[in-house]
C-alpha cells in the first residue's frame, strides 16, 4: 500500500496515548485501519510530567498500530490540548494578482500569509490559521473564493497560538520515539470534526470532551471554532475521589468506576453487594452501587458546574441553540448526560466516531484529527491536485521543530 494514501493521528493523552491509522481513498471516505492504545503514564492533566514515560507510552502504541495494519509508521500527525492555546482574529487583505482578475489558489494562500502579521509575545508560536470567512470587492460570507473574479481579496482569519515550551515538550517525546511529526491539530478543532454536525457547527453548539486528566470546553458557531477553554479536572478525579470515600486502591477505584459507576444515584436500580479489598488488599469489604453514584455524583456535578461557569464567562451559557455535546472516556458513564442536561440547561447528547473498531468517545480526538487533516487540504490553501501534501503551516511547524532540535 502507498504511504500517501495513510494519514496517522496520535491523541497523547492523560490516561492514554492513542494512534489511529486512516486510509484514504480516491473519493476521500476514510477507513481507519489500526488503533492502537497504550496507558499514558507520563502525563498528569493534559501536561507532561515525564518524558521517558511518555515515549514508552507512545512506543507501545505506535507498535500495536503497526502490527495490526502491517505498515512501518514513521510520522503521525499530533494532538495539542487547548491548554496556553490563544485564538486571535484577524484581516489580511491583498490586490489580486492574475491580470484577468480571477481568484487563484496562489491569492488565497497570499491574502492568509498576510493576515499571519501580528505581534506575538517570543514565547508563543502560531500553531494553525483557519479563514473564517474571505470577502472579495466588499461581499462578504465567502468561503471559497477560488475562481471569483475581484479586484480586491480580504480574509477574516482566526490565528492560534500556543505557548511554545509545551509543545516543545510534547513534540520532543514524539521525536524521541523517533517519528517525525507531519502536523499539529488542535484537539478541540479534531473533536469538532467527528462530534458535530455541519448544523450544529454553524447555530452553535458546545462540545465538551471529559478526559482522564481535562475537560476541553469548545464552542462552535458560523461553521467554525469561536471559543475554548481547558480544565484541569476528568475522570481521574472521580476514581480518585472513589479510591478515598471506598479506602482502596486507585486501581480498583479505577475498575469499580467503569464497572458500576453512575453519576445519578437515581438511576442505581441494583442492590448487590460488590466486594472490594482495602489499600492493603487483605480485608475486603462489600459496598452497593448506590454508595458509588453518591461518590461520583457530586464530583461530576462539581466538573459541569465548572464547564458551565467557563461557559458563561465565554457568553455563550444561553446562546447554544444547537446544545451540548459530550464525548471523552467519562461522557460513557451512565447518567453525565442527564446530569450535564440539568446543569446546562440544555439539550445534550454524547458523540463518537462512526468506525467499526473506534466507536467509542474515547477516539473521537484521534479519528477527528485525520478528519481534520484531509479537511484542511481541501481548503483553497492548498492546491487541490496536490492531494495528500502538508500544508503550508504544517511545513513550517516541522521546520520550525527540527530548527530547534538538529
Ligand atoms: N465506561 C466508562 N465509564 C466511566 N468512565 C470511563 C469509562 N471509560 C473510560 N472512562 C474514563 O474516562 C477517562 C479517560 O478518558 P479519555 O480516554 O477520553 O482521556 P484522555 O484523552 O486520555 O485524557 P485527557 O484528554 O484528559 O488528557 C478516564 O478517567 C476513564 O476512567
Ligand atoms: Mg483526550
Amino acid at each position: 500500500m502507498a504511504k500517501r494514501d495513510l494519514v496517522i493521528s496520535m491523541d497523547i493523552g492523560t490516561s492514554n496515548v492513542r494512534v489511529i491509522v486512516g486510509e484514504v481513498n480516491q473519493d476521500r471516505t476514510i477507513n481507519i485501519i489500526g488503533v492502537g492504545t497504550s496507558p499514558s503514564k507520563g502525563l498528569r492533566k493534559g501536561v507532561i510530567v515525564d518524558l521517558d514515560k511518555t515515549v514508552q507510552s507512545i512506543t507501545e502504541a505506535v507498535e500495536e498500530a503497526e502490527r495490526m495494519v502491517n505498515v512501518e509508521i514513521n510520522s503521525v500527525f499530533l494532538g495539542v490540548v487547548g491548554t496556553h492555546i490563544t485564538l486571535i482574529n484577524n484581516k489580511g487583505v491583498v490586490a489580486v494578482a492574475g491580470e484577468d482578475k480571477e481568484i487563484t489558489y496562489e491569492d488565497v494562500e497570499r491574502v492568509i500569509q498576510a493576515s499571519r502579521v501580528i505581534a506575538m509575545p517570543p514565547d508563543r508560536e502560531i500553531i494553525d490559521i483557519i479563514p473564517r470567512q474571505f470577502i472579495v470587492d466588499g461581499y462578504d460570507g465567502i468561503r471559497d473564493p477560488v475562481g471569483m473574479v475581484g479586484v480586491r481579496l480580504e480574509v477574516d482569519a482566526m490565528i492560534i497560538t500556543g505557548a511554545i515550551t509545551s509543545i516543545r515538550n510534547l513534540m520532543r517525546c514524539v521525536n524521541r520515539a523517533e517519528l517525525e511529526i507531519d502536523g499539529v491539530v488542535l484537539n478541540a478543532l479534531a473533536n469538532g470534526e467527528v462530534s458535530l454536525t455541519d448544523d450544529q457547527k454553524e447555530l452553535g453548539a458546545a462540545l465538551i470532551d471529559i478526559g482522564g486528566g481535562t475537560t476541553e470546553i469548545s464552542v462552535f458557531q458560523q461553521g467554525g471554532l469561536k471559543d475554548l477553554s481547558v480544565l484541569p479536572v476528568g475522570g481521574d478525579y472521580i476514581t480518585n475521589d472513589i479510591a478515598v470515600g471506598l479506602r482502596t486502591t486507585i486501581e480498583q477505584a479505577e475498575a469499580i468506576k467503569i464497572d458500576h459507576g453512575k453519576a445519578l444515584t437515581s438511576l442505581v436500580e441494583s442492590e448487590e453487594e460488590i466486594e472490594i479489598k482495602n489499600v492493603g488488599g487483605k480485608e475486603k469489604n462489600t459496598v452497593t452501587e448506590n454508595i458509588i453514584a453518591s461518590i461520583i455524583e457530586p464530583r461530576v456535578q462539581e466538573i459541569i458546574y465548572l464547564a458551565r461557569e467557563e461557559l458563561e464567562k465565554m457568553g455563550y451559557l444561553k446562546a447554544l441553540p444547537a446544545g451540548v455535546v459530550l464525548t471523552g472516556g467519562v461522557s460513557m458513564m451512565k447518567g453525565v448526560a442527564e446530569l450535564t442536561e440539568e446543569v446546562l440547561e440544555s439539550s445534550v447528547q454524547v458523540a463518537q466516531p462512526e468506525y467499526i473498531g473506534v466507536k467509542s468517545p474515547v477516539y473521537s480526538t484521534g479519528v477527528g484529527m485525520i478528519h481534520y487533516v484531509l479537511k484542511s487540504h481541501m481548503l483553497p490553501t492548498s492546491k487541490k491536485e496536490t492531494k495528500l501534501a502538508v500544508p503550508q503551516f504544517f511545513t513550517r511547524i516541522k521546520n520550525w521543530f527540527f530548527e530547534i532540535f538538529e
